[in-house]
């Protein structure tokens, strides 16, 4: 199947009450774990690049595995840029044939988001490429930006947002974070889902993206410690409050952090296995499976789009 952008995705999954799962892509084997696991279960997916995914792999790769994926598998795929700073990297992303773009003006003042966020949607629709927009920002680390504190997002500033700038779909904070430390253990991690509902409510129709939404699977934490690792003790969001978002306004739900976990965790595991292994399709071969799997679950089980494509 081909390319697609996500405007058909959403729509489905807004009136079916689910969500797409928008999994980061940094190398071969991520790409070919989450679209085996999407096109087995049949599900939409989206695949997403950052600025750091495009430095370490080059976007040329990233764009010709995603093509590969395309060819391979009989599902509707978006390639999207994630957090995209600035018009040109929007625009670089663009007319390199990615069919969707962030622009995350969330961090500068609200007039400021609406300007440049605008600008980027102009250019975006006259190719045919569609635009997320965000308001309210989230704790956590996104490339080389640290936001320290959150601010959850003014449901009253997001018709006159959607409006000006004409974005096809909005991220908002409702209490995710990026990163894999998102929360300590003891914590009670709170998803705000009255704001959700009021966005719902001001914005009928309209997809919803949350993003920081991984959940930090405890036994992988502990498969890397108990293995060698030294990673602090750390929770993330509740799988059934994610669950529950995707059956509300939410549409697209990006996750990334419990990737990195699960192919960690199976590479610590070859080595403990395997000591004498140093072929790297063996080790990274374990680590595709991970990412398989942990797509999968996330599939079937938070964002309910199995059979969805
Ligand atoms: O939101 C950020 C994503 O997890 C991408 O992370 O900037 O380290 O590639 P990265
Ligand atoms: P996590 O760090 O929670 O996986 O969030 C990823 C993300 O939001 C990418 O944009
Ligand atoms: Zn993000």
């Amino acid at each position: 199947m081909a390319l697609v952008t996500s405007t058909e995705m959403f729509r489905k999954a807004y009136d079916e009450g689910y969500a797409v799962g928008a999994f980061n892509v940094n190398n071969m084997e991520i790409v070919q774990g989450i679209t085996e696991a999407a096109n087995e279960l049949k599900a939409p997916v989206i695949l997403q690049c950052s600025a750091g995914a495009r430095k370490y792999a080059n976007g040329v790769y990233l764009k010709n595995l995603v093509a590969s994926a395309v060819e391979l598998t009989d599902i509707p795929i978006v390639l999207h840029l994630d957090h995209g700073a600035d018009f040109d990297i929007c625009k670089d992303c663009i007319d390199s044939g990615f069919t969707s773009v962030m622009i995350d003006g969330s961090s500068k003042a609200y007039e400021d988001n609406i300007a440049l966020t605008k600008k980027v949607v102009e250019y975006a629709h006259s190719k045919g490429v569609v635009v997320e927009g965000e308001l309210g920002t989230l704790a956590g680390k996104e490339d080389d930006v640290e936001n320290e504190f959150s601010s959850y997002t003014r449901p009253e500033e997001v018709e006159d947002f959607v409006t000006r700038t004409g974005v096809d779909s909005l991220a908002i904070a409702i209490g995710t974070s990026h990163g894999a430390y998102k929360f300590k253990p003891g914590d009670k991690p709170q998803l705000r889902f009255d704001i959700l509902e009021e966005v719902g409510r001001r914005l009928p129709g309209f997809p919803i993206v949350l993003h920081g939404a991984s959940s930090v699977p405890q036994e992988f934490v502990r498969t890397i410690n108990e293995l060698g690792g030294r990673m602090p003790d750390a929770i993330g969001i509740p799988e059934e409050m994610l669950a529950q978002a995707a059956k509300m306004a939410v549409c697209k739900i990006n996750i990334d952090s419990d990737i990195r976990l699960g192919m960690t965790a199976a590479i610590r595991r070859h080595f403990v296995e395997h000591p004498d292994h140093f072929d790297p399709r063996q080790y990274l071969g374990d680590a595709r499976v991970a990412v398989k799997e942990m797509v999968a679950h996330k599939i079937v089980d938070v964002l309910g789009c199995a059979g969805k494509a």
